[in-house]
């Protein structure tokens, strides 16, 4: 157990100076009293001690990339697509302020694992079923399946040619290694087809690219994007008190100095 979790902390280039942490961490982890849960994901997403959910992901990404190598999945896709762990448990860290190790996005994790999940590219895409009908245009209907589309933090930009190549390779993939998956159309659930956001940033802005991709049948009022434009801790009641930096703080920063609030929206494209 202790060398499969190493495996994949090193193969996911997991920070080496949270090595020595983890050995100890791995030293004291009960497997077995994990195993034993009904909802594994459930009852590590309850524990204080967030560490033991981060090793619990590293033990399971054998148990995926197995799955996927078997299906004759590419390497490389399956390994960008567990990366999604490591950012996270960086997240929580830099969350923490650089004092715990762990990760705290468990339920993120166990849709990786599950391998309904794929990383093609800049962009994931998870095989769902929806819940809900959508009117006034909406093409999909309680149960229908579709590719939920979700835009990985990496730290680098949002290019439109990658997004392009992206939807391009899905196309490919799930034809090629899930053939059942009779998907309708893409689907997503997003602060970033917000068209709020159009009157915010520049037209060549990649997000506006981004949103121009779909067919936006419904939006609702969220805070969803504030934590993701001001940072995780940012509410409509203490964002006037940060220091706005990039052109999309400044302009959303002023949009609700002037009573304005932000959207997610539902998007749809076409398959
Ligand atoms: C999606 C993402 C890559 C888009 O970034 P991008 O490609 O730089 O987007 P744009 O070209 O539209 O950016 C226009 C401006 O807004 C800024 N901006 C974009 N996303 C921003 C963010 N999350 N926080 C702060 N500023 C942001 C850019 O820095 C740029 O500012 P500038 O005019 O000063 O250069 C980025 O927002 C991100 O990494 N988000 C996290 C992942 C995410 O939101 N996933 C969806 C979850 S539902």
């Amino acid at each position: 157990m202790k060398d499969r979790i190493l495996k994949w902390f090193d193969i996911l280039q997991f920070p080496t100076e949270w090595k020595t942490a983890t050995i100890e961490a791995i030293n004291t982890f009960d497997l077995a009293e994990i195993e034993k849960q009904e909802k594994p994901y459930s009852w590590l997403l309850e524990q204080e001690n967030k560490i033991k959910g981060m090793l619990y992901a590293l033990y399971k990404c054998e148990d995926f990339f197995d799955q996927g190598i078997k299906k004759g999945i590419p390497e490389e896709i399956l390994v960008a697509t567990l990366q999604e762990i490591r950012r996270h448990s960086q997240n929580y860290n830099r969350a923490t302020k650089g004092e715990k190790i762990g990760l705290r996005q468990i339920k993120w994790a166990e849709v990786i694992l599950s391998g309904r999940l794929y990383c093609l590219g800049r962009l994931e895409f998870e095989m769902k079923t929806t819940q809900k009908t959508w009117e006034n245009g909406g093409i999909t209907t309680p149960g229908a399946k579709v590719l939920s589309v979700h835009i990985p933090r990496t730290g680098g930009p949002l290019l439109d040619e990658e997004a392009e190549e992206s939807f391009k390779m899905s196309k490919v993939f799930f034809k090629k290694y899930f053939p059942d998956f009779d998907y309708k159309c893409y689907f997503c659930h997003s602060w970033l087809l917000d068209p709020t956001l159009k009157k915010l940033l520049k037209p060549d802005s990649n997000i506006v690219k981004f949103m121009d991709r779909f067919d936006i049948p419904e939006t609702h009022e969220s805070s969803a994007g504030l934590g993701i434009i001001f940072g995780g801790d940012t509410t409509y009641e203490n964002v006037l008190e940060k220091t706005p930096q990039t052109g999309l703080q400044k302009s959303a920063y002023e949009h609700i100095k002037n009573g304005g609030k932000l959207l997610e929206g539902f998007g749809f494209i076409e398959k």
